[in-house]
């Protein structure tokens, strides 16, 4: 039975103590919303990149995978629009000197209920003082009007630091796979429709980051751009929304907490833009975007580059410059919704409550932990350990009592924990203890993979 309110909190709190996530640069008193992943988170947000991998890049078959450089050539930025437009609405609270976004002020404030990204500055203005929003920082009602704030980091290549020199850190991945359009098209012979996708590193200098991983400075993007036919794109757009919708559901994400959310206001290129949201403990957000970007990305890298984007088609002779339909999914922030999903707090007979979490065991970090009763165990423990570590991702654990040595596992979500006892010494069987039953059956050693394996899978 489980009556608990799910708080960023407790998610934070485990993350830290069972080695998810830990504060960027903690020992010199951390650097703000920098997190870096531990043994155990890095296992859960890989099997995650994994999954998207092999659903969006290995099950499709007209979709081809880059890594392409974080550091890109200057102009790519002009002609992304990155330069010249990209910014967030920005104000700064007078008397602690913060500095906000004014639109996640108001869609913090309401929940999540108001999307403020269609309002101009004069409406974000006029809300803020009619409902006399407050500094988050330290209570006081004294705003700055709102300016635009470009979020690019800046660096510089050579040694001169002159402007001639500067450099950006890449803020979405998706530019990589714009500036490799004809390359990946003449490499592997793709025929339109077809996509191409990565994941990556991307960097924004947020104004208002916070909520542990949902809004970093540094941050893992899985994109993809799929380059079709004007004819085609809409129902391109609508199929990316249901297979964007799909796969976070068979990671593990329930129904009832995911919904679509129309962009109400669109790019002027753009034809259509739609959010994933995930109910997150702070209210409805942003999961994931899909969004029909016309030919805006190409026709705007044809004229920086001088580089004629256009395909011509095979059978007609007809040239034309490919629409884009993007998807676009931060590995973090899924995570962080994975995370929350799977928390749970159960109440057990004998009244103690176990916190456990419910990964899909594809993602759990570790699908298997090896507990010898006793420590006279070791040596047969570890054979164990050697025969599934070649299999699947193994923890040991031989220190405690072995009802703690299940609730460590039950906390980081490993979904089998196996027991060597006495008898293992006899007959080479072990119990295997289930995660979410707590049921356990005595197994012999050569059906454990079998077993397990069969048992980890998406269906
Ligand atoms: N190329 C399109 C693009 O970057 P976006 O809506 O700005 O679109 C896509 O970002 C996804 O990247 C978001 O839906 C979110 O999952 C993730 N994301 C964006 N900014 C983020 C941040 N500061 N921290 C963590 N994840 C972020």
């Amino acid at each position: 039975m489980s009556n608990f309110k799910l708080t960023m909190d407790k998610i934070v709190n485990l993350c830290k103590n069972r080695g998810f996530v830990y504060p960027g640069s903690e020992i010199y008193g951390g650097f703000a919303n920098t997190w870096d992943f531990g043994p155990v988170g890095v296992e859960l947000k890989n099997n995650i990149k994994k999954a998207w991998w092999k659903r969006f890049v290995q099950e499709s078959q007209n979709t081809y995978g880059v890594d392409a450089a974080i550091l890109m050539n200057p102009t790519v930025w002009e002609a992304s629009g990155h330069i010249a437009s990209f910014g967030d609405p920005k104000m700064d609270c007078k008397s602690c000197k913060q500095r906000f976004r004014a639109d996640t002020l108001i869609e913090n404030h309401s929940k999540g209920s108001i999307s403020a990204e269609a309002m101009t500055n004069e409406q974000l203005e006029t809300y803020i003082q009619e409902h006399h929003l407050t500094c988050p920082h330290c209570g006081s009602f004294n705003w700055t009007p709102i300016r635009k704030f470009n979020p690019m980091f800046v660096t510089s290549r050579g040694t001169l630091e002159a402007d001639a020199d500067k450099v950006y850190l890449r803020p979405e991945t998706c530019q990589g796979e714009y500036v490799n359009f004809l390359n990946v098209q003449r490499t592997s012979r793709a025929k339109v429709p077809f996509a191409i996708a990565q994941i990556g590193k991307s960097f924004r200098n947020e104004i208002t980051p916070g909520n542990f991983l949902f809004r970093t400075i540094e941050f893992e993007q899985m994109e993809l751009q799929m380059f079709c036919q004007e004819s085609q794109s809409m129902s391109i757009y609508e199929y990316y929304k249901e297979k964007a919708l799909e796969f976070v559901e068979d990671l593990g994400l329930k129904s009832e907490n995911l919904r679509f959310h129309d962009h109400d206001k669109l790019a002027h290129y753009a034809k259509a833009a739609c959010d994933i949201q995930y109910n997150f403990p702070i209210g409805w957000q942003e999961l994931n975007g899909i969004h029909h970007r016309g030919i805006w990305d190409l026709s705007r890298h044809q004229e920086y580059s001088g580089k004629n984007m256009s395909y011509v088609d095979p059978f007609t002779n007809e040239k034309f410059i490919p629409n884009v339909i993007e998807y676009s999914i931060g590995a973090d922030r899924l995570t962080l919704a994975l995370l929350c999903q799977a928390y749970d707090e159960e109440t057990l007979e004998n009244g103690e409550t176990r916190v456990v979490m419910h990964f899909h065991p594809a993602i759990a970090p570790y699908k298997v932990a090896i507990l010898p009763l006793q420590k006279n165990l070791s040596e047969k423990a570890q054979e164990f350990y050697s025969l599934l570590s070649k299999e699947f991702m193994c923890d040991y654990d031989e220190t405690g009592s072995i009802g703690k040595r299940y609730r460590r596992q039950d906390e980081i979500g490993t979904p089998f924990c196996i027991t060597i006892d006495f008898e293992t010494l006899e007959n080479n069987s072990v119990t295997i203890r289930d995660r979410d039953t707590m049921q356990q059956v005595r197994l012999n050693q050569e059906e454990l993979v079998n077993y397990i394996s069969k048992r980890i899978k998406f269906n």
